[in-house]
């Protein structure tokens, strides 16, 4: 009983350490952002919730309707963890457009792979980000999605900061996220308001989704060169966040 507990948790420390690995270069580094004011959720699952439930409450199809996917786009799945959208993506942007399935666990992203490969999707490519950088080619992206997974985010600056990056002008970022505190793994939409202000981020979207989901913000990222200097951003401070207990 000892044995498999110990090899589980050694499992653990290494996934942890690997996702910890810096990647070295291509966006701006994690040193020159500031953290968070507010607690940051564990990564604890590569989904939020089970498929057959999302798929009742028409999760995807309610997403994909505000955010307007269509073929031939180019759209980035930031967390993408077990791919619940990546799988429904792929065939909405069909074989002339492209899936990026981005995550920090190397292991859901082995996890991912596998299941690309046995349903033959053939237009997702995965990629490896970290935590302040989803290391996206540059004005690449029409759409990205983060989904139940922005409270995660130990570097939501950086993160927003090379995503932007990424985008080609006009391109809209899908924030989908419990109405909760951080550490009840959800973001209060003031707070997202905030932090994604501070990093130059214009709101053109908000909808409450049917069926127990959470919402839906949508953004316009700001151009390469209008993005805040990452010296200069102020992280926010929520002040129910704040008092909630851990
Ligand atoms: C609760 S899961 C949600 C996965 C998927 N988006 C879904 O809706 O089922 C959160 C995912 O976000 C990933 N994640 C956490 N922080 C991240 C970051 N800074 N950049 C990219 N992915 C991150 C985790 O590894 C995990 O796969």
């Amino acid at each position: 009983m000892i044995r498999p507990l110990l090899a589980l948790l050694a499992l653990a420390l290494a996934t942890a350490a690997q996702a910890a690995e810096p990647l070295g270069p291509p966006g701006a580094p994690a040193a020159v952002f500031p953290r968070p004011d507010r607690p940051v959720a564990e990564i604890i699952a590569a989904q939020w919730a089970l498929e057959r439930d999302r798929e009742k409450a028409d999760e995807f199809g309610q997403v994909a309707r505000l955010m307007r996917f269509t073929a031939g786009q180019t759209v980035a799945d930031v967390g993408a963890g077990s791919g619940y959208y990546v799988t429904r993506l792929s065939p909405v942007v069909g074989p002339r457009g492209r899936v990026l399935a981005e995550d920090v666990m190397p292991l859901y992203l082995a996890d991912l792979e596998r299941r690309l490969r046995r349903a033959g999707l053939s237009n997702v490519t995965v990629v490896r980000g970290e935590p302040h950088d989803p290391r996206l080619v540059p004005a690449s992206v029409d759409a990205a999605i983060l989904v139940h997974m922005y409270h995660e985010i130990t570097q939501p600056f950086g993160l927003l900061h090379n995503l932007a990056a990424a985008m080609k002008p006009g391109g809209r970022v899908g924030i989908v996220d419990a109405d909760d505190i951080p550490s009840r793994h959800g973001t209060p939409p003031k707070l997202l308001r905030c932090e994604l202000s501070a990093a130059g981020y214009r709101e053109t979207g908000f909808s409450v989704l049917d069926g127990g989901v959470g919402y839906l913000a949508i953004f316009e990222a700001p151009a390469p060169d209008a993005r805040p200097d990452p010296g200069a951003i102020r992280p926010c401070k929520d002040e129910a966040t704040r008092a909630a207990p851990g």
